[in-house]
Protein backbone atom coordinates (compact mmCIF):
# COMPACT_ATOMS: atom_id res chain seq x y z
CA UNK A 1 0.00 0.00 0.00
CA UNK A 2 1.31 3.29 -0.60
CA UNK A 3 2.16 6.09 2.30
CA UNK A 4 -0.03 8.09 3.26
CA UNK A 5 1.15 11.34 2.69
CA UNK A 6 1.53 13.74 5.62
CA UNK A 7 0.15 17.17 4.34
CA UNK A 8 2.17 20.02 6.04
CA UNK A 9 0.12 22.83 4.30
CA UNK A 10 -3.31 21.68 6.26
CA UNK A 11 -0.87 21.07 9.57
CA UNK A 12 0.84 24.76 9.50
CA UNK A 13 -2.75 26.14 8.45
CA UNK A 14 -4.00 24.76 11.78
CA UNK A 15 -0.75 25.97 13.42
CA UNK A 16 -1.50 29.59 12.08
CA UNK A 17 -5.40 29.92 12.84
CA UNK A 18 -4.30 28.47 16.50
CA UNK A 19 -1.77 31.83 16.88
CA UNK A 20 -4.07 34.09 14.95
CA UNK A 21 -6.27 33.28 17.88
CA UNK A 22 -3.88 33.76 20.70
CA UNK A 23 -2.69 37.04 19.23
CA UNK A 24 -6.57 38.51 19.04
CA UNK A 25 -7.51 36.75 22.39
CA UNK A 26 -4.54 38.10 24.32
CA UNK A 27 -4.48 41.32 22.30
CA UNK A 28 -0.80 40.81 20.77
CA UNK A 29 0.82 43.35 18.81
CA UNK A 30 4.00 41.12 17.67
CA UNK A 31 5.94 42.54 14.96
CA UNK A 32 8.72 40.79 12.79
CA UNK A 33 11.34 42.47 10.55
CA UNK A 34 12.41 40.95 7.39
CA UNK A 35 15.71 41.97 5.88
CA UNK A 36 16.00 41.00 2.58
CA UNK A 37 19.44 41.90 0.77
CA UNK A 38 19.73 41.59 -3.14
CA UNK A 39 17.43 40.23 -5.26
CA UNK A 40 17.80 36.11 -5.74
CA UNK A 41 14.50 35.10 -6.79
CA UNK A 42 14.20 32.09 -4.17
CA UNK A 43 15.04 34.67 -1.21
CA UNK A 44 12.26 37.26 -2.40
CA UNK A 45 9.42 34.73 -2.77
CA UNK A 46 10.58 33.02 0.60
CA UNK A 47 10.52 36.93 2.34
CA UNK A 48 7.09 37.20 0.42
CA UNK A 49 5.81 33.99 1.91
CA UNK A 50 6.73 34.89 5.12
CA UNK A 51 5.12 38.75 5.11
CA UNK A 52 1.88 36.69 3.74
CA UNK A 53 1.54 34.96 7.29
CA UNK A 54 2.07 37.74 9.18
CA UNK A 55 -0.45 39.00 7.74
CA UNK A 56 -2.97 36.50 7.76
CA UNK A 57 -2.48 35.98 11.30
CA UNK A 58 -2.35 39.84 12.90
CA UNK A 59 1.79 39.80 13.07
CA UNK A 60 2.32 43.12 11.77
CA UNK A 61 5.97 43.33 9.09
CA UNK A 62 8.54 46.00 8.76
CA UNK A 63 10.17 44.84 5.52
CA UNK A 64 13.97 46.37 4.80
CA UNK A 65 15.07 46.03 1.20
CA UNK A 66 19.03 46.37 0.92
CA UNK A 67 21.27 46.63 -2.33
CA UNK A 68 23.14 43.52 -2.85
CA UNK A 69 26.22 46.09 -2.87
CA UNK A 70 25.39 47.32 1.00
CA UNK A 71 28.39 47.20 3.10
CA UNK A 72 28.82 44.87 6.22
CA UNK A 73 28.99 47.68 8.31
CA UNK A 74 25.56 49.26 6.55
CA UNK A 75 23.73 45.82 7.40
CA UNK A 76 25.12 45.37 10.69
CA UNK A 77 23.80 48.90 11.72
CA UNK A 78 20.12 48.27 10.07
CA UNK A 79 20.02 45.24 12.70
CA UNK A 80 21.43 47.69 15.60
CA UNK A 81 18.67 49.91 14.55
CA UNK A 82 16.01 46.72 14.88
CA UNK A 83 17.37 45.56 17.71
CA UNK A 84 16.70 48.54 19.77
CA UNK A 85 13.78 49.24 18.11
CA UNK A 86 11.29 48.20 20.69
CA UNK A 87 8.20 47.49 18.56
CA UNK A 88 10.31 44.90 16.80
CA UNK A 89 10.01 41.27 18.20
CA UNK A 90 11.54 39.24 15.75
CA UNK A 91 14.32 39.94 13.14
CA UNK A 92 14.94 37.71 10.31
CA UNK A 93 17.57 38.29 7.78
CA UNK A 94 17.07 36.01 4.74
CA UNK A 95 19.57 33.84 3.64
CA UNK A 96 21.84 33.12 1.44
CA UNK A 97 23.48 36.99 1.92
CA UNK A 98 25.89 37.99 -0.73
CA UNK A 99 29.22 36.45 -0.66
CA UNK A 100 30.85 39.52 0.81
CA UNK A 101 28.68 39.60 3.85
CA UNK A 102 29.55 37.24 7.09
CA UNK A 103 26.43 35.47 8.01
CA UNK A 104 27.91 33.93 10.73
CA UNK A 105 28.66 37.94 11.95
CA UNK A 106 25.05 38.71 11.46
CA UNK A 107 23.64 35.87 12.90
CA UNK A 108 25.33 36.90 16.35
CA UNK A 109 24.68 40.53 16.07
CA UNK A 110 20.88 39.72 16.47
CA UNK A 111 20.10 40.55 19.53
CA UNK A 112 19.05 36.87 21.73
CA UNK A 113 15.09 37.72 22.16
CA UNK A 114 14.70 38.82 18.67
CA UNK A 115 16.31 35.78 16.88
CA UNK A 116 13.59 33.72 15.66
CA UNK A 117 14.85 32.08 12.94
CA UNK A 118 16.99 30.43 15.96
CA UNK A 119 20.17 30.09 14.07
CA UNK A 120 22.08 31.82 16.67
CA UNK A 121 24.86 30.15 19.30
CA UNK A 122 23.28 30.89 22.00
CA UNK A 123 19.73 30.12 20.70
CA UNK A 124 21.49 26.84 19.10
CA UNK A 125 23.03 26.04 22.52
CA UNK A 126 19.74 26.47 24.88
CA UNK A 127 18.73 23.84 22.05
CA UNK A 128 21.33 21.51 22.34
CA UNK A 129 20.36 22.21 26.78
CA UNK A 130 17.26 20.71 26.08
CA UNK A 131 15.22 24.57 26.44
CA UNK A 132 13.29 24.92 23.29
CA UNK A 133 12.35 28.92 24.26
CA UNK A 134 13.47 29.42 20.67
CA UNK A 135 13.87 26.55 18.60
CA UNK A 136 15.16 26.89 14.76
CA UNK A 137 12.51 27.03 12.65
CA UNK A 138 12.63 24.44 10.25
CA UNK A 139 13.50 21.93 13.02
CA UNK A 140 10.75 22.84 14.99
CA UNK A 141 8.60 22.31 11.90
CA UNK A 142 9.80 19.02 11.31
CA UNK A 143 8.85 17.90 15.03
CA UNK A 144 5.94 19.56 14.98
CA UNK A 145 4.40 18.23 12.21
CA UNK A 146 5.68 14.86 13.40
CA UNK A 147 3.55 14.98 16.38
CA UNK A 148 0.84 16.73 14.66
CA UNK A 149 1.04 13.33 11.91
CA UNK A 150 0.66 11.04 15.10
CA UNK A 151 4.34 9.61 14.62
CA UNK A 152 6.06 8.15 17.93
CA UNK A 153 9.50 9.87 18.36
CA UNK A 154 10.51 8.41 21.73
CA UNK A 155 12.06 5.35 21.09
CA UNK A 156 12.52 5.03 17.65
CA UNK A 157 15.70 5.19 15.81
CA UNK A 158 15.69 8.43 13.24
CA UNK A 159 18.33 9.04 11.19
CA UNK A 160 18.76 12.32 9.82
CA UNK A 161 20.64 13.32 6.61
CA UNK A 162 22.78 16.24 6.45
CA UNK A 163 24.69 18.44 9.13
CA UNK A 164 23.92 21.98 8.37
CA UNK A 165 23.63 24.90 11.42
CA UNK A 166 20.19 25.52 10.20
CA UNK A 167 18.65 22.28 9.90
CA UNK A 168 20.45 18.65 10.20
CA UNK A 169 22.74 19.60 13.79
CA UNK A 170 19.19 21.44 15.06
CA UNK A 171 16.79 18.89 13.85
CA UNK A 172 19.11 15.88 15.67
CA UNK A 173 18.77 17.74 18.71
CA UNK A 174 15.26 18.38 18.88
CA UNK A 175 14.93 14.84 17.71
CA UNK A 176 16.77 13.48 20.73
CA UNK A 177 15.41 16.27 23.14
CA UNK A 178 12.22 13.67 22.42
CA UNK A 179 14.05 10.63 23.18
CA UNK A 180 15.04 9.26 19.77
CA UNK A 181 17.86 7.02 19.22
CA UNK A 182 19.47 9.71 16.79
CA UNK A 183 22.01 8.89 13.93
CA UNK A 184 23.67 11.43 11.71
CA UNK A 185 24.87 11.51 8.57
CA UNK A 186 26.44 13.55 5.69
CA UNK A 187 28.59 13.80 2.81
CA UNK A 188 31.41 11.43 4.30
CA UNK A 189 29.22 9.02 5.40
CA UNK A 190 30.34 5.40 4.07
CA UNK A 191 27.34 3.41 3.08
CA UNK A 192 24.84 5.80 3.57
CA UNK A 193 22.10 3.16 2.78
CA UNK A 194 22.95 0.90 5.68
CA UNK A 195 22.17 3.73 7.65
CA UNK A 196 19.35 5.28 5.98
CA UNK A 197 17.28 1.64 6.11
CA UNK A 198 17.67 1.29 9.56
CA UNK A 199 15.14 4.56 10.22
CA UNK A 200 12.18 4.51 11.96
CA UNK A 201 11.90 8.03 10.92
CA UNK A 202 14.24 9.50 7.99
CA UNK A 203 14.55 13.37 7.86
CA UNK A 204 16.98 14.42 4.57
CA UNK A 205 18.03 17.76 4.25
CA UNK A 206 20.66 18.03 1.63
CA UNK A 207 19.95 19.90 -1.45
CA UNK A 208 20.50 16.76 -3.65
CA UNK A 209 16.78 16.16 -5.65
CA UNK A 210 15.93 12.35 -5.92
CA UNK A 211 18.99 11.12 -3.83
CA UNK A 212 16.79 9.16 -1.54
CA UNK A 213 15.81 6.27 -3.44
CA UNK A 214 13.51 3.56 -2.20
CA UNK A 215 16.11 0.53 -2.06
CA UNK A 216 17.24 3.39 1.29
CA UNK A 217 14.54 3.57 2.91
CA UNK A 218 12.84 0.74 5.35
CA UNK A 219 9.70 -0.53 4.90
CA UNK A 220 7.05 1.19 7.03
CA UNK A 221 9.32 4.20 7.77
CA UNK A 222 8.26 7.75 8.08
CA UNK A 223 10.15 10.06 5.47
CA UNK A 224 10.28 13.71 6.17
CA UNK A 225 11.94 15.81 3.06
CA UNK A 226 13.49 19.27 3.66
CA UNK A 227 15.00 19.70 0.45
CA UNK A 228 13.74 21.90 -1.53
CA UNK A 229 16.22 23.12 -4.78
CA UNK A 230 14.67 24.81 -7.84
CA UNK A 231 14.99 22.41 -10.64
CA UNK A 232 13.07 24.81 -13.98
CA UNK A 233 11.24 26.85 -11.89
CA UNK A 234 9.71 23.92 -9.75
CA UNK A 235 10.88 22.88 -5.88
CA UNK A 236 12.20 19.76 -6.15
CA UNK A 237 12.79 17.43 -2.88
CA UNK A 238 15.75 15.46 -1.62
CA UNK A 239 13.43 11.87 -1.75
CA UNK A 240 12.38 10.06 -4.91
CA UNK A 241 9.02 10.93 -4.23
CA UNK A 242 6.80 8.42 -6.23
CA UNK A 243 9.57 5.35 -5.61
CA UNK A 244 9.49 5.67 -2.11
CA UNK A 245 6.35 6.27 -1.34
CA UNK A 246 5.67 2.51 -2.46
CA UNK A 247 7.91 1.55 0.54
CA UNK A 248 7.70 4.25 3.23
CA UNK A 249 4.86 4.26 5.99
CA UNK A 250 4.16 8.34 6.10
CA UNK A 251 6.03 10.62 3.67
CA UNK A 252 5.85 13.98 2.76
CA UNK A 253 5.38 16.05 -0.15
CA UNK A 254 7.69 18.86 -1.89
CA UNK A 255 6.44 21.52 -1.84
CA UNK A 256 3.51 21.64 0.88
CA UNK A 257 5.32 19.56 3.01
CA UNK A 258 8.24 21.18 5.56
CA UNK A 259 8.23 24.48 3.70
CA UNK A 260 5.10 25.95 4.81
CA UNK A 261 5.95 24.20 7.88
CA UNK A 262 9.22 26.71 8.55
CA UNK A 263 7.00 29.74 7.99
CA UNK A 264 4.40 28.69 10.71
CA UNK A 265 7.55 27.97 12.83
CA UNK A 266 8.50 31.26 12.40
CA UNK A 267 5.29 32.97 13.08
CA UNK A 268 5.47 30.57 16.51
CA UNK A 269 8.50 32.09 17.35
CA UNK A 270 7.88 35.48 16.86
CA UNK A 271 4.40 35.73 18.85
CA UNK A 272 6.50 33.85 21.58
CA UNK A 273 9.33 36.76 21.70
CA UNK A 274 6.45 39.39 21.48
CA UNK A 275 4.58 37.47 24.64
CA UNK A 276 7.93 37.26 26.41
CA UNK A 277 8.83 40.82 25.69
CA UNK A 278 5.55 42.16 27.52
CA UNK A 279 5.92 40.14 30.30
CA UNK A 280 9.31 41.82 30.69
N1 LIG B 1 17.17 30.73 3.82
C1 LIG B 1 16.63 29.50 3.63
N2 LIG B 1 15.92 29.12 4.71
C2 LIG B 1 16.01 30.12 5.61
C3 LIG B 1 15.48 30.34 6.91
O1 LIG B 1 14.79 29.49 7.50
N3 LIG B 1 15.79 31.53 7.48
C4 LIG B 1 16.56 32.47 6.87
N4 LIG B 1 16.81 33.60 7.52
N5 LIG B 1 17.07 32.30 5.66
C5 LIG B 1 16.79 31.14 5.04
Amino acid sequence: MAAEIIDGRKIADSLLSALAEEIRGKGLKPKLATVLVGEDPASVSYVAGKIRACERIGVASDAHRLPASVTEGELLKLVGKLNADRSVHGILVQFPLPPHLSEKKVTEAISEEKDVDGFSPRSLGRLFGGDESMPAATPAGVTYLLEAAGVRIAGSHAVVVGRSITVGKPLAAMLLNRDATVTVCHSKTRDLASHTRQADILCVAVGKPGMVSAGMVKKGATVVDVGTTRVDGRLAGDVDFDAVREVAGKITPVPRGIGPMTIASLMRNTVRACERAAAR
